[in-house]
C-alpha cells in the first residue's frame, strides 16, 4: 500500500510548478547523481508562516514522491518548523524503507527548503542590520 502511495505521488506529484510571487526560491541537487530541484516556498505576513510550496524538477520516484508529500506537509508549518525537520520526518511519510544510498534522494527537497530558508534568514538579517546601521 505504502509503495502504491509513492508511485502515486510521483505520477501526480502535488505542488508541482512555481509559485507566482514566492517569498524565497532555491534550487539544489542531489550529488550522488546530479537530478536537481528547485523549491518555491511563500510566507504569510508573519514572515514566518509557510503559506505555500511548489517544487519542480527531476528525479527519481522516491526524490519526486518525497518532494510531493513533504511540500505538502509544509504548509501551515514555520521557518522554525522547517528547521527543526530531519530526514527521519521524510522517510516517515514515505513510509518504507530507504536504503542507505537513497536517502539523498529521500531528503533532497527538504534539504533545498532548509538551504533556502537559511540563505533568507542570512539575507533578512544582513538587510536589517544595514538599515539600522544606516
Ligand atoms: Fe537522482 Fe534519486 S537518483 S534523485
Amino acid at each position: 500500500m505504502y509503495r502504491q502511495q509513492i508511485l502515486d505521488h510521483y505520477k501526480n506529484p502535488r505542488n508541482y510548478g512555481e509559485l507566482d510571487d514566492p517569498s524565497f526560491t532555491h534550487v539544489g541537487e542531489n550529488p550522488m547523481c546530479g537530478d536537481a530541484l528547485r523549491v518555491d516556498i511563500k510566507l504569510a505576513d508573519d514572515d514566518e508562516t509557510i503559506e505555500g510550496v511548489s517544487f519542480k524538477g527531476d528525479g527519481c520516484a522516491i526524490s519526486q514522491a518525497a518532494a510531493s508529500m513533504f511540500s505538502g506537509e509544509l504548509r501551515g508549518k514555520t521557518l522554525e518548523d522547517l528547521d527543526a525537520m530531519d530526514r527521519d520526518d521524510v522517510i516517515d511519510l514515505l513510509g518504507v524503507d530507504i536504503s542507505p544510498v537513497r536517502v539523498k534522494c529521500a531528503v533532497l527537497a527538504e534539504k533545498i527548503a532548509q538551504d533556502g530558508a537559511s540563505i533568507y534568514r542570512g539575507e533578512k538579517e544582513e538587510m536589517e542590520k544595514t538599515t539600522t546601521e544606516e
